[in-house]
């Protein structure tokens, strides 16, 4: 026995006794539930795929021989998601976004660097950018909204978009104002984070080993578990905190700085991360680091870096967002935390693209607060290189989310009789040949379709939350229905119930009437899916979901864009050269997409897919904008902004932003020095713009 993460009895199932039993069952059921949450929240499964299969099985053997202890919230009645559906839902007005991360002073620079770059005043290095640095707290975020003063809920993030109704729970956390004074404005969301101490984190595992509930893995899991939970008495039991980071949608304006938003959240009650510093140069900031990482074990509460935010809020405004993250803050993270540990074994995954990804089962590890079971090895040139070996003793370090990776092997303690790794030449999975292109790192599995293990991967990537999103698709039920020939393509998941008639779902027990109801209410939601997620779940190589946005943001319907990806395999086509216009796609992409398009299996699928589903058009998030889904091109020196600041502010009130000219260029937006493409717009005769026009028609459109 590892750990208790990872608990099996040997006792044979018919041999317990009513009372081991329901003790079994809970121990199983908070594993299970420990590890859904660590698997679809966190995407940091700490166990294997195969002991996770076990516990459930063991799971549902209990629960077969005893079918009257089988309570309301048991993990065969959950199929396997997020144990989150109880929730309701609720949608940011604002999305809350993530941020993106340093790793090393480089970085830091390197952000700073790109402020200077898109704001044109600070081209000037002698202007200086103030800049927060506060700790970054680990643990979950969650917005509150106040109207006229009063709290009227609580949400998770979620995906960024769409996140929880925890409104129950955080009325049990005291660091929470519940009312605001009257000068607060009318509209007021706070940002922040949900955490524990330290200190209510161990006592909290310690309460949890007497009752026999399951133990966390770390603060932040603790926090997790304890916000998301469907009974507000338990998470009242939790003592919660909170700290106030950022805010959402306003009614008004309440501050210019990030530094006076601080003081004024601190004025009207929240607790804001402590201890913070406005820093006016780099210097200053190094310093603010060093403090922090050196007071780190001191402050009570974990934390995994710092996060700098521009001070000036109306430069925050114009930098704006990229992606997933503000352009204006960064997280710098401490450097990852590293131990000493065994490889038990090396197994070999496959992807849904064929990829294979060596992995190591180690001998579990308490690393920074987080219990490690495995780690990556990425490929067999990264085993080659270091001489990865099963039975090495190897140090291994973990930064963050990142899956951990091993380090090296000290070999002084390898036992006498180890052998290099064998690397696969056939796929675990199907036995197909293994294939590596030249000058590539990555084997790849050349089973294609009759690989069970890439087509398990792409049903599961096709239904994931950024897809379809087709709630309790899990990936043990996809696995399941995979086994029983009940699902092998993502076809088959819309005809699921026309095959399947009234017949058992599964010869695998857990479905019960409620239960496939909820699945096929989810599948049907499903039925209708915007553009860019149905593009971004077809699985094509490179097509991530950025690259999806990109395209569906440019086609905007599907009739659109198939055409186009057909007419585009030609390579002459003016098809092509749009592809290849759109700014953010490359040649290489390009080339997967034709290959996609081209690939007759692909289509058949698609044809038959399209019978079972509706794509919407792709709704730009500036829709209301009149200049919303036009094309513009800049070109020359602009006098009073960068390039990516005009690009970006174009973005944001949905033009497109083209890199040439072509007859479906609307504006062309020429500053000094203008070169071929101004002579180019003026044969086609589009709308030729000077700077300062261009300034006027956004001002107008943009109030
Ligand atoms: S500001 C637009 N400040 O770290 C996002 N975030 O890794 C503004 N976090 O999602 C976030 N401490 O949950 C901010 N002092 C801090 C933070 C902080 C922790 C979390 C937050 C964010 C995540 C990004």
């Amino acid at each position: 026995m590892h750990s208790n993460k990872f608990l099996l009895s040997n006792t044979p199932v018919d041999k317990l006794g009513k009372e081991e039993a329901k003790k079994e069952l809970s121990l199983l059921a908070g594993q299970i539930y420990y590890h859904d949450q660590l698997y679809y929240a966190e995407d940091a499964p700490e166990i294997t795929d195969a002991q996770y299969d076990e516990l459930r099985k063991r799971h549902r053997a209990i629960e077969s021989v005893y079918p009257d202890l089988t309570l309301p919230d048991s993990p065969s009645l959950r199929l396997g998601t997020a144990p989150s559906k109880g929730f309701r839902k609720i949608r940011h007005v604002i999305p809350m976004l993530s941020l993106d991360n340093a790793f090393n002073q480089e970085d830091v620079f390197n952000f700073f660097n790109s402020i200077r770059n898109f704001i044109l005043e600070l081209k000037d290095e002698n202007v200086q950018i103030e800049t927060v640095a506060e700790p970054k707290i680990d643990g979950l975020s969650c917005a509150l909204r106040y109207e006229h003063g009063k709290l009227v809920y609580g949400v998770t993030r979620g995906d960024g978009n769409e996140g929880e109704d925890v409104t129950a729970n955080v009325l049990t956390i005291s660091d929470i104002p519940k009312e605001l004074p009257t000068e607060v404005p009318d509209i007021f969301e706070v940002r922040g984070e949900v955490y524990l101490s330290d200190e209510d984190f161990l006592d909290l595992n310690v309460r949890q080993e007497r009752i026999g509930g399951r133990l966390f893995a770390n603060p932040r899991n603790a926090a997790a578990g304890s916000l998301r939970q469907l009974d507000s008495a338990i998470t009242a039991s939790r003592p919660l905190r909170f700290f106030a980071y950022a805010w959402g949608e306003i009614s008004s304006p309440f501050a210019a700085t990030q530094w006076e938003a601080r003081d004024k959240l601190k004025q009207w009650g929240f607790v804001l991360n402590e201890p913070a510093k406005l820093t006016q140069n780099t210097e200053q900031l190094l310093n603010y680091y060093e403090y922090i990482e050196e007071v780190r074990s001191k402050l009570g509460f974990s934390i995994d870096g710092i996060v700098l935010k521009v001070n000036r809020l109306d430069w925050q405004q114009r930098l704006g967002f990229v992606s997933r993250s503000p352009r204006w803050a960064i997280a710098w993270k401490f450097p990852p935390q590293q131990a000493k540990t065994v490889i038990e074994s090396i197994v070999c995954q496959v992807g849904r693209t064929g990829k294979i990804t060596p992995v190591a089962n180690l001998r579990p590890i308490n690393v920074g607060g987080v219990l490690v079971t495995r780690a990556t090895l990425h490929n067999r040139d990264e085993i080659m290189r270091k001489d990865i070996r099963v039975g090495d003793t190897v140090i291994i370090q973990r930064a963050g989310d990142v899956i951990p990776q091993v380090v090296s092997v000290i070999v002084s303690l390898r036992p006498a009789s180890s052998r290099p790794f064998e690397f696969p030449t056939v796929c675990p999975d199907c036995g197909s040949k293994l294939i590596r292109e030249v000058g590539e790192a990555d084997s790849y599995c050349t089973g294609g379709l009759i690989c069970k293990a890439q087509a398990i991967e792409r049903l599961k990537h096709f239904v994931s939350r950024d897809a379809f999103d087709i709630d309790g698709l899990g990936e043990i039920t996809i696995a399941e229905f995979f086994a029983e020939g009940r699902v092998h393509s993502p076809v088959d998941i819309f005809t699921l119930r026309e095959r399947n008639g009234l017949n058992p779902l599964s010869k695998i027990g857990g479905w019960g009437a409620t239960s496939v109801k909820k699945l096929f209410d989810a599948i049907d939601r499903a039925r209708t899916v915007s553009l860019d997620r149905f593009i971004y779940a077809l699985g094509i190589h490179q097509v991530g979901l950025a690259t999806a946005k990109l395209l569906a943001r440019h086609y905007i319907n599907i009739e659109s864009f198939l055409m186009a990806m057909k007419d585009a395999a030609h390579p002459a086509s003016m098809a092509k050269q749009e592809l290849l216009s759109i700014s953010g796609i490359g040649g290489s992409v390009t080339t997967d997409l034709i290959g996609f398009f081209t690939e007759p299996h692909n289509t058949s699928v698609l044809d038959l897919l399209l019978k079972q589903v509706k794509v919407t058009d792709y709704v730009l998030p500036s829709q209301l904008s009149p200049l919303a889904g036009k094309t513009v091109v800049f070109t020359g020196t602009l006098q009073s902004l960068t390039r990516s600041e005009a690009k970006a502010q174009a973005e944001a009130l949905g033009l497109n932003v083209a890199g040439s000219v072509s007859k479906k260029t609307d504006y062309v937006v020429v500053g000094s020095d203008a070169g071929s493409k101004g002579k180019e717009a003026r044969a086609l005769n589009l709308t030729i713009l000077d700077e300062k026009t261009w300034l006027e028609l956004l001002h107008k459109v943009d109030m």
